[in-house]
């Protein structure tokens, strides 16, 4: 059930953005604005809307140029300041302890001290009612060297961006990685079409998406407890499931984090830090008998949770290893699914 808020500008997130504009004497200013976005691919553009009773607004129509600096979290105070207080009476560069750098390509400054900076001239100014949106072409985007990965990419982790709720008038941080874009959507529409055609063992899990990234609460940087899993199409002739869960890209080769047989056939859930009743558990290699989280040393691994559909009941003891189970299970599988979880440590 959807509760009705009303006509109301509640949406998130929306950004944290400076908007820098040089005013008729050519002293630099800075305005806070959350009601932004890119609205054009090519030729590339962001909007900006501002009330007419800003200085930046008159500064803008006047240049025909501005700026976005776009603040890390460490500069969320400043960021707060300049979003109250106008530059008419102020400058707010210098209360601010903050920088302006001249755009080389646009008459409008910059703020040094923000990792990230767009610089636009003006294209086309729409009047809405209170907000005027300017539309602006970027001309360039200056990112720092320390907010770019290891492949020169600007990375949105490094530049710790700053989210607005409009609603409440809170400051967020980015949350935490959920997957690659267009990339784990393609897997949806794949599952569907195999589904539906062939009836195959189905292996999912509630809390992360196929090739999209473990949350935190199910590694040894939580609770460390399994993530739920979710079991459909099982075939007809099972006896029973088994379950392997590892990592290929451990430094001293595949690490083994779960080993579980003997659930039963109508297994439909493994709730979350729990095993089906009446299944057994192997020894993984952290030398435990449970289940033991992703804990990458370094960089992003896979984790392969894999699910087998057997004609028997493999016979062995509790604490067996993934390599007694695989030898049990030779020339007894009648299915396997595979749900690929992804895991970095932040
Ligand atoms: C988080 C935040 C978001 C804001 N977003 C906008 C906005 O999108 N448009 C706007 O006109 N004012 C917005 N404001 C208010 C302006 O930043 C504020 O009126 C500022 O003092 C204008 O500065 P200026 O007069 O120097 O241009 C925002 C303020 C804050 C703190």
């Amino acid at each position: 059930m959807k509760k009705s808020f009303g006509a109301k500008t509640l949406v998130f997130p929306t950004p944290v953005w400076v908007v820098g504009t040089y005013d008729r004497v050519g002293k630099p200013n800075v305005m806070t604005a959350a009601w932004g976005g890119i609205c054009c691919s090519s030729p590339p553009c962001v909007a900006v809307s501002l009330r007419k009773a800003t200085y930046t607004y008159g500064n803008i129509v006047e240049r025909k140029a501005f700026t976005i600096s776009v603040p890390s979290e460490a500069y969320a105070r400043e960021a707060d300041y300049i979003g109250m207080v106008s530059g008419k009476n102020v400058d707010k560069f210098v209360t601010a302890g903050l920088t302006p750098i001249r755009s080389s390509l646009v008459d409008a400054p910059y703020i040094g001290e923000f990792p990230l900076v767009i610089e636009c001239r003006l294209l086309h100014t729409i009047e809405i009612g209170l907000h005027t949106q300017f539309v602006g072409e970027i001309l360039d985007v200056k990112a720092e060297d320390s907010v770019c990965d290891e492949k020169g990419y600007v990375d949105i982790e490094k530049v710790k961006p700053i989210l607005f709720d409009p609603e409440i008038n809170t400051y967020h941080g980015v949350g935490r990685l959920l997957g690659r874009a267009f990339s784990i959507g393609k897997d949806v529409r794949d599952i569907h079409a195999e589904e539906r055609t062939m009836n195959k063992l189905h292996f999912a899990s509630q809390v992360f998406p196929n090739n999209g990234m473990i949350p935190s609460e199910y590694t040894c940087d939580g609770a460390n407890g399994n993530p739920p899993l979710m079991i459909r199409n099982v075939p007809a002739n099972s006896r029973s499931l088994a379950l392997i869960v590892d990592d290929p890209d451990a430094p001293r080769g595949t690490w083994v984090h779960w080993v579980v047989w003997n659930m039963g056939p109508d297994t439909t859930e493994i709730p979350a830090k729990s095993v089906p009743r009446g299944a057994l558990q192997g020894t993984n290699d952290f030398g435990k008998q449970s289940y033991g989280g992703p804990c990458p040393p370094s960089g992003t691994h896979r984790y392969f949770f894999k699910l087998y559909a057997l004609d028997m009941s493999p016979a062995l003891k509790t604490g067996a290893t993934k390599a007694q189970l695989e030898e049990a299970m030779k020339g007894h599988i009648l299915e396997k699914a595979e749900l690929l979880g992804l895991y970095r440590r932040r």
